[in-house]
């Protein structure tokens, strides 16, 4: 089994509006991507970084997509030798190995992904032209994060779609999902937050206690 990390670090950061693209900003004096590598190195056999034009460094960098699942997919096919791919935003610098550790064991029979995500707390209505037209049922519902664990060949069946259908994904098991593909949830810790505004930077800063 090799188990290859997946990085999306290839977007601009319009929402953080630093002067540099969000995964090269610093998070207690590192670049943000550090803080993921050093969870998924702990875990995987390699890691590959899909990163900005002009951010190339070292073997284990390709350049990026249009769209954040075109940049997952040009990583992917930096490591052809991977069984399980591990996807991972640099944007969510809080990850930890257990948690990375915990959606790659739980890839098992019949399982195509195991992908991080949290219980809803607050209650979910669908609204249309602000008039409310359903609730949901929240004990169902969960929010969807990274890492997200994938048996290799499913991901990159998934991924071998229209650029717009890359574009139109918000995430990848999505993706995995629509290919017909088995996918299971892993309860993640309230902390793996992700990193938008200014806002959620100083709360990761806080949260890592720098
Ligand atoms: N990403 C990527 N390639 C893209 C777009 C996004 O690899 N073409 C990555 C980002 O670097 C980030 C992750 O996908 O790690 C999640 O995307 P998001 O949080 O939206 O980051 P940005 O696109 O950089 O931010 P914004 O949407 O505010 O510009
Ligand atoms: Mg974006």
């Amino acid at each position: 089994m090799s188990v290859v990390g997946i990085v999306p670090a290839g977007g601009s950061g319009e929402r953080l509006g630093a002067d540099r693209p969000k995964a090269f900003v610093l998070l207690g004096g590192r670049p943000m991507v550090e803080w993921s590598l050093d969870a998924l190195g702990e875990v995987c056999d390699r890691v590959v970084v899909a990163v900005p034009p002009g951010h190339e460094e070292g073997e284990d960098t390709v350049v990026g997509g249009e769209s954040r699942s075109q940049s997952v997919r040009n990583a992917l096919a930096a490591a052809p030798e991977a069984t399980v791919a591990v996807v991972h935003d640099a944007a969510r610098p809080l990850v930890t190995a257990d948690l990375v550790r915990r959606c790659v064991d739980s890839l098992g029979d019949g399982v195509d992904g195991a992908i991080a995500a949290a219980r809803v707390s607050d209650t979910i209505k669908e609204a249309e032209g602000g008039v409310v037209t359903r609730t949901l049922d929240r004990s169902r519902l969960w929010a969807i994060q990274t890492p997200q664990a994938f048996r290799a060949e499913a991901l990159r069946r998934a991924l071998d779609v229209p650029a717009e259908t890359l574009a139109a994904a918000t995430d990848d098991a999505m993706l995995v999902e629509a290919a017909g593909g088995r996918v299971v949830v892993v309860e993640a810790p309230p902390e793996n937050l992700k990193v938008t505004t200014r806002r959620d930077l100083e709360l990761a800063e806080a949260l890592l206690g720098c």
